[in-house]
């Protein structure tokens, strides 16, 4: 094995302990304390534990949390009724509303229906508008985690090509806005790549990905991209969390990959715990822009 793995749990403890900090200053010169509100609607195990980590790391980083729990039953109606609830109430500074929602749900309508400054997901239109744009208000915790990633690794992304392989709103789309644009915060070093977008009806994948400086795969395909879908050097970044008999997997062939890429994320502890990091740094910083 060549690659270097990119430790994504050390580096979310190192994000968390910085967050944590400023958190705790915001808090000793405003009085306030920034507040996450989640809210879990349905049993879907998955999402329980996703909700569970990110109400851990909050406590970690002198972030309050709430958890509003409703049942698999919930009706749109009953979920608006919540989340307008959490819009009006001042001591709540970001809202998550943990996804997948039941299928009797409106997902869009309820996203829509949250406040843009409490939208911490940074799902709400008038957000993705605003990225679009290239100024930002709040960056999707993902695409964003995997940019501090590749900041705190010391990769480069300028001038770069960057294939992503997968247009999901939470993922694949704002990834590629992001490292497009000319800096998302992180600086000019971490934005500017040449970006391709890939995705399920792209005409012979492996010709884009093989070209690819850099490479994010986030399709929900377990062991999808393997050793022949990349270029020798390639850095690799592994967005799947996918449920197999073997385990927990990612969207990843990792073996396989890393005997090819120089440097990889694995499957937990790549991206997973920076997702959660982005998370907390949007609610901190919905508390201080709803404190100014
Ligand atoms: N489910 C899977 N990923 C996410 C995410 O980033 N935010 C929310 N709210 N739900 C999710």
């Amino acid at each position: 094995m060549s690659a270097t793995i990119i430790d994504g749990k050390s580096i979310s403890k190192l994000i968390q302990k910085e967050i944590g900090q400023q958190a705790a200053e915001f808090h000793q010169g405003s009085g306030v304390r920034p507040k996450l509100a989640a809210v879990l609607v349905g049993e879907d195990p998955a999402s329980q534990v996703y909700v569970r980590n990110k109400e851990r790391a909050c406590k970690r980083c002198n972030i309050d949390s709430e958890l509003f729990r409703l049942g698999a039953d919930a009706t749109t109606a009953q979920v608006m009724e919540l989340v307008n609830r959490l819009n009006n109430d001042s001591s709540v500074h970001g809202i998550l509303v943990q996804l997948p929602l039941p299928k009797q749900v409106d997902a869009l309508q309820v996203l829509d229906a949250i406040r843009p400054l409490k939208d911490v997901d940074a799902f709400h239109p008038e957000n993705v508008g605003l990225l679009s744009q290239g100024r930002p208000r709040f960056l999707p915790c993902t695409p964003f985690g995997i940019i501090h990633l590749l900041s705190r690794s010391g990769i480069e992304t300028t001038g770069k090509h960057a294939c992503i392989v997968g247009r999901s709103d939470i993922v694949g789309k704002p990834m590629a806005l992001m490292l497009a644009q000319r800096d998302t915060g992180l600086g000019a070093a971490f934005a500017n790549a040449t970006v391709t977008l890939c995705h399920s009806r792209t005409a012979d994948l492996k010709a884009h990905t093989k070209m690819a400086d850099i490479v994010i795969a986030a399709i929900g395909k377990a062991n999808f991209i393997t050793a022949e879908h990349l270029k020798e050097d390639a850095v690799v970044i592994d967005v799947g969390i996918n449920r197999t008999d073997d385990g927990l997997v990612g969207d990843v062939d990792f073996a396989a990959a890393s005997e090819v890429a120089s440097a990889i994320t694995p499957v937990p502890g790549g991206v997973g715990p920076m997702t959660v990091t982005i998370l907390l740094e949007n609610t901190l910083k919905a508390a201080k822009l709803q404190t100014a």
